[in-house]
């Protein structure tokens, strides 16, 4: 008998007890190898004892001051490490207590600056689909991913979705990949275009595309192209680093790699580690400057921004990442757990799709890989595979709806920086007798 409003009414769930670097124990003494960081969060794992000193000491001398009464050093100190590491041009950081928080401080922050700079016209958004950005109204509106939203549907506001950059289905077969970022950002065109020229707010786009789609990269020179397009239009770009950011992808920011600045990005699950709930909203100097310049006012707030124990946890587990040099070792680790899953994976009859960037790595999996058709969504082969990899004593991703919210299905890897190759071993092992099991399960069930 639980008293707990559990996210699945019908399951019954270990009770996690403690953590032991990439491990989470539970009551029963069962080790679990957490291979996705819960969700894409623990990237120190789970005892890093440079964050719970950070803490401790943190709450010993104060552990909350309202941001509307005080600046705290913590919070002043994570706003300039974050500021000193990221894209050219962002130069502020608004903290809350999540993603979700951190994508509706962002699309607030557009519209106030288009309000405060005289085109309060401005108000479409572009999104794309099977994307995710969370689960408050704001955010679930701006996500692609049907099933999320489509109970929610008369809540939510007008968003127009576009293609996503998702090359293994997206990308015809003879299509160069100039020629398909050209042609998704022609899309993005057509579409500021259609809504109006000058009406449209912002594009938000996750660099690296996680939950919803699979750890799926952008095809070299997308984003070059997608920025482009807005500054001709006046069009803010959003990156969403929520799962993707915070050297998950083997560098701080994964559009890094990408050669773009946006004008606000948003981090937050490996911004704290799981060692306190925090996210972050960054925003360029103009964008600043104009706010300063108008109104002086950010129109938004919560209880909690900026709350001085979170940002001294956020801030050792920044510095830990840093003084154990854990960005190269992410490259580094990336590689081989590619390396693994290719080996194992690449010529399995029904594994269509090996994708990723460091830590951050997609199987996407199909009934035929010739016409890569997907499993029947009700076999349920993704809720079967979590199932069995919890069984085996491996915490992984699987996510269903991979193509369009309801067809398909992907697990999505995302382990602690701090991993040793052996865990790659263990990590890869038991994921293959997870996927081995369910699919002989879903084919006894007629697939
Ligand atoms: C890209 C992205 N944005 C936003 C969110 C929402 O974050 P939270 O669950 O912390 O509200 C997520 C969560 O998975 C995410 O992956």
């Amino acid at each position: 008998m639980t008293h707990v409003f559990h996210r699945n009414i019908h399951q019954s769930y270990p009770v996690a007890v403690a953590g032991e670097g990439p491990y989470i124990i539970a009551a029963d003494g069962r080790r679990y190898l957490d291979a996705s960081g819960g969700a894409a969060v623990s990237c120190l794992g789970h005892s890093a004892t440079e964050v719970v000193e950070a803490i401790q000491k943190q709450v010993a001398s104060l552990a909350y001051a309202h941001t509307s009464f005080f600046t705290t050093e913590p919070m002043e100190q994570l706003a300039d490490f974050l500021i000193e590491r990221a894209p050219a041009g962002l130069e502020y950081v608004y903290f809350v207590s999540g993603g979700s928080e951190a994508v509706e401080a962002a699309l607030k922050l557009a519209r106030q600056y288009f309000t405060e700079t005289g085109q309060p016209q401005r108000r479409h958004l572009i999104a794309r689909r099977q994307s995710y950005h969370g689960n408050t109204l704001g955010a679930l509106a701006t996500g692609g991913n049907a099933w999320r939203r489509a109970q929610f549907e008369p809540l939510l506001t007008q968003v127009s979705h576009l293609t996503p950059c998702y090359a293994y289905r997206e990308q015809a077969e003879h299509e160069s990949d100039d020629a398909f970022t050209t042609r998704l950002a022609q899309e993005l065109e057509d579409e500021i275009l259609r809504l109006g020229a000058d009406e449209v707010m912002a594009f938000v786009a996750e660099p690296v595309v996680g939950a919803t789609l699979g750890a799926v990269p952008p095809v070299p020179g997308y984003f070059r192209k997608i920025r482009e397009v807005c500054d001709r239009y006046g069009v803010l770009l959003i990156l969403d680093e929520v799962m993707c950011g915070m050297g998950r992808t083997g560098t701080l920011f994964a559009i890094e790699e990408d050669g773009v600045s946006p004008d606000i990005t948003t981090i937050a699950k490996g911004l704290g580690a799981g060692y306190q709930p925090i996210g972050a909203t960054l925003v360029s100097g103009r964008i600043y400057a104009a706010i300063a310049a108008g109104s002086g006012f950010f129109q938004h707030g919560h209880t909690y921004i900026g709350h001085a124990t979170a940002c001294a946890a956020a801030l050792a587990v920044q510095q830990t990442i840093e003084s154990r040099q854990l960005l190269p070792r992410v490259q580094m680790l990336g590689t081989a757990l590619q390396q693994r899953l290719h080996s194992r994976f690449s010529e399995h009859p029904n594994i269509g799709d090996l994708r990723g960037r460091g830590l951050f790595q997609g199987i996407e999996l199909v009934r035929d890989r010739a016409t890569k058709e997907p499993f029947d969504p009700a076999l349920k082969l993704h809720a079967r595979i979590k199932q069995a990899a919890m069984n085996e004593g491996l915490m992984c991703y699987p996510m269903g709806g991979t193509l369009d919210g309801l067809r398909g299905d992907h697990i999505l890897l995302a382990p602690p920086f701090i991993l040793e190759e052996s865990h790659l071993d263990e990590l890869v092992e038991k994921l293959e007798r997870a996927i081995s099991q369910s699919l002989r399960a879903v084919k006894g069930a007629g697939a």
